[in-house]
């Protein structure tokens, strides 16, 4: 998060910085954040501190554009703060592709809005057992079986590829990959809605594919 403010202040993009802690003895990094050259822009809100405001999220999230362009918020903390933010942000009108968080583990489980707007708990863990397929290397035309059980990474590492993999857990991106045809079934938490819906990449170490068969543009 800091590094990224780092970056929009050298770019002078306009940004906010709220950062919430239970008081100044538990909130990391505070000399960096106030020394920052960006520190007008940081807002402390502390649970236990009469002279800090807490955090007015409708507030803060009211306006998902700005001069006709979608904002975007970025979220770290704990689970249920991201979980809590990210809600506040689709009740203030933001879309999904607007919303992103930083997470350090697949989620066992994830919130799913119903229609009478409570939230319904449905699993949503990377599912990598599930039927076989194929891949095919489209630079080579080799053809690699992957089994039930198997995740797609693996079978193109048994199979002599070489796979840039980090967290196999869907949420870093480093295994992405482009695909020339057929249907991914995405189970990763790192592309968008949107990046899904297109399916031009897909995340072998958590993702499968809806298709028999899946060209990968490698
Ligand atoms: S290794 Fe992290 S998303 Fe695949």
């Amino acid at each position: 998060m800091m590094s990224m403010a780092s970056t929009l202040a050298r770019q002078n993009a306009s940004f906010e910085f709220h950062y919430c802690a239970r008081n100044r003895a538990r909130a990391a990094f505070l000399p960096e954040l106030e020394q920052s050259p960006w520190s007008d822009r940081v807002h402390l809100h502390l649970d236990d501190d009469e002279h800090s405001a807490l955090l007015d999220l409708p507030a803060v999230l009211a306006e998902p554009q700005q001069n006709g362009s979608a904002k975007r918020v970025f979220i770290c903390g704990p689970a249920g703060f991201i979980q809590f933010v990210r809600e506040s942000a689709a009740e203030a009108g933001w879309h999904n592709d607007q919303i992103h968080f930083e997470q350090f583990s697949a989620p066992d489980s994830h919130g799913t809005k119903t229609e009478n707007g409570s939230t319904e708990l449905t699993d949503t863990t990377p599912d990598t057992t599930a039927a076989d397929f194929e891949i095919v290397v489209a630079s080579s035309g080799q053809v690699i079986p992957v089994a039930a059980g198997q995740s797609a990474a693996n079978a193109m590492r048994a199979a002599g590829l070489d796979v840039s993999v980090s967290c196999e857990q869907g949420i870093c991106g480093s295994c992405l990959t482009p695909v020339l045809d057929g249907t991914p079934e995405h189970n990763d938490y790192f592309q968008t809605d949107a990046e899904k819906s297109s399916n031009r990449q897909f995340t072998p170490c958590c993702s499968r594919a809806k298709s028999h068969r899946l060209v990968l543009d490698i």
